[in-house]
């Protein structure tokens, strides 16, 4: 089973985090040199934000996707009906050996059970100097896009479990997992997607919705402690147009 749950609405996830991840996507893709022809994989795709540039890179025939939530496998196959989408783990790959070129994951290894075996997983169904290439984001550097959400957490609750201490969000942890899951030439890099909001509700009403650690942490407050989380992060944001610096760290390596 998945350490964090995503069973909530898709629209929810893009409204989330989504608003996020689709500014990763083209960067992952390039990173992992994803071109037409080639057969990839989408791990703990989500609704489908990477599945979707995959699809614009080698076709929907060439596109398999994977993720262990059903609302989320339900709303990718919708939104790419010729996907192959299944619903699985990263540490269980529903596909043969070599089957693809490139097998991404973008926000998803720190989520995982076994970061180990669900990066080996990702290498076992590529074949031999075909790439392995994942993101997670600087949750460890306070860099991440719910830096300025946690801090006002622990302001109010210095014990809260932020996302801090998930493997991979830390420098270097990344590269270190690729490396024990047995990739070679592994190379480390940064992706950013820094976004900007109109206004301070536009950018709290989605942490009201349920979606990951974040938002399970808000569903779990009562209605004054909501409040009191509200009132600390609208002090410590504008309340016009701000930026949410969005930073990833990513990494590489071959099969
Ligand atoms: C932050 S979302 C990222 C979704 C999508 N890749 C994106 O960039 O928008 C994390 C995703 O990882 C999935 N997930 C959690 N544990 C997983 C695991 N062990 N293997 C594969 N996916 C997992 C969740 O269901 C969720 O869809």
């Amino acid at each position: 089973m998945p350490r964090v749950s995503f069973d909530v609405a898709a629209t929810a996830y893009d409204r989330f985090m989504g608003r996020y991840s689709v500014l990763l996507s083209p960067q992952l893709a390039d990173l992992a040199g994803v071109h037409p022809g080639q057969r990839v994989l989408d791990v703990g795709c989500g609704p489908g934000a990477l599945t979707g540039e995959l699809v614009a890179r080698t076709g929907a025939a060439n596109v398999a996707a994977v993720d262990p939530s059903a609302s989320f496998v339900d709303a990718a196959r919708t939104r790419h009906p010729r996907v192959d989408v299944r619903q699985a783990s990263a540490e269980q790959l529903p596909f043969d050996d070599d089957a693809f070129d490139v097998a991404l994951a973008q926000l998803v290894v720190h989520f995982m059970t076994d970061p180990v075996r669900g990066i080996a997983e990702m290498a076992r169904v590529v074949r031999h100097g075909g790439v392995v290439a994942a993101c997670v984001w600087d949750h460890a550097g306070r860099n991440g896009p719910l830096a300025q959400f946690w801090d006002a957490a622990r302001s109010m609750d210095p014990s809260v479990a932020d996302e801090s201490n998930l493997p991979g969000v830390r420098e270097g942890h990344l590269a270190r997992l690729f490396r024990e899951a047995g990739l070679r030439n592994i190379e480390a890099s940064v992706l950013l997607a820094d976004l900007e909001h109109q206004t301070f509700d536009a950018w709290w009403r989605p942490f009201t919705e349920g979606v990951g650690p974040a938002g399970v942490y808000v569903a779990g407050l009562s209605p004054q402690r909501r409040a009191e989380l509200r009132e600390r992060c609208r002090a410590a944001l504008p309340d016009g147009p701000f930026t949410v610096v969005a930073r990833a760290w990513a990494a590489r390596g071959e099969a």
